[in-house]
């Protein structure tokens, strides 16, 4: 067995993002204080939060208890569609909430509103050196070409939902031309898709490896070099979740668990009348 050594991707700005982060959705008070606090004693060195989650001053209060050094953590947090108009003032916010100076990669949160004027602000912070990366989330391959071509810098990440039955290929392929990285949200299926952890291969492949669904399931997306934030409230899935790099699944086995993709969102894709109505009362 390898040892459970971190693996990195090098963002289209040359800077390393962690494999691996931990995800903050729908945590709130203690409870995310304490879990954040749990995976960077635990090895995480990423964390994903979003001025929507209504959490980045807890976010700040865990990383503060962990006692790690600021510089030791790629902390990504998202604008929310609602500040587009003000994005700088509303990342100042997010600056003073999670207790730091800098944003390691701030992304866009979802393609509503002015997000062209957002953008155009987190270009300067950028340049200003307040955030190290800058990148989107929920952006089909349309809306991100169009960004590009009418703005000077290219995103570094798009944050988009990927788990084993919405394995985004097609998407996939439209970030590597441009070179953006692929970050998979809900790569567990936000506990709504369980039927995933009992998938005959991911139970084969659990048995063989001594793993669990779960560990199976992040393994194939962060193997396709795949960034992955799973969330988690129990400190023993903080701690499964995060031990992925010792073993390797073989091309066989990869290419089992893809031809198990049912290109199914659970949020759905952003453009969907739903999600813009959702959005709009939000
Ligand atoms: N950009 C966006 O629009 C967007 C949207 C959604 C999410 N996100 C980000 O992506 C992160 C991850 O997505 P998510 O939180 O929606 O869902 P997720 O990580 O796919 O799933 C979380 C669920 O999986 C369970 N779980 C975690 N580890 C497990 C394990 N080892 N075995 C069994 N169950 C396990 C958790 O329950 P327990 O607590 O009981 O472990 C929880 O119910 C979010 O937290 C957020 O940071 C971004």
């Amino acid at each position: 067995m390898e040892d459970n050594k971190m693996e990195f991707l090098t963002l289209n700005n040359g800077i390393k993002m962690p494999l691996i982060g931990f995800g903050t959705f729908m945590l709130n008070g203690e409870t995310c204080t304490n879990a954040v606090a749990d995976a960077i004693k635990t090895g995480y060195r990423m964390i994903d939060t979003a001025q929507a989650y209504g959490n980045e001053k807890e976010v700040g209060e865990g990383i503060r208890l962990s006692g790690i050094d600021r510089k030791d953590l790629f902390l990504v947090t998202k604008v929310n569609f609602t500040s587009y108009e003000n994005a700088e003032q509303a990342v100042m916010q997010s600056l003073a909430d999670l207790q730091t100076d800098y944003i390691d990669l701030l992304l866009l949160h979802w393609p509503f509103a002015n997000y062209y004027a957002a953008w155009r602000s987190l270009e300067s912070l950028y340049q200003a050196g307040r955030i190290r990366a800058i990148g989107v989330s929920n952006f089909e391959p349309d809306q991100f070409l169009d960004l590009i071509a009418y703005n000077k810098i290219v995103p570094a990440v798009n944050q988009i939902e990927t788990n084993l039955y919405c394995q985004r290929n097609t998407e996939r392929s439209w970030l590597d031309k441009k070179q953006v990285a692929h970050m998979a949200y809900a790569p567990l299926g936000q506990g709504n898709r369980n039927e995933m952890y009992a998938e005959p291969a991911v139970l084969a492949l659990a048995r063989k490896y001594g793993k669990t669904p779960a560990q199976i399931l992040l393994r194939f997306l962060t193997q396709k070099h795949i960034a992955v934030i799973p969330r988690s409230t129990k400190p023993e899935h903080i701690r499964e979740n995060f031990a992925l790099f010792d073993f390797s699944l073989t091309d066989e086995e990869m290419t089992q668990l893809s031809s198990l993709d049912r290109k199914e969102p659970l949020i759905g894709k952003p453009e969907t009348p739903e999600l813009v109505e959702f959005a709009l009362t939000w």
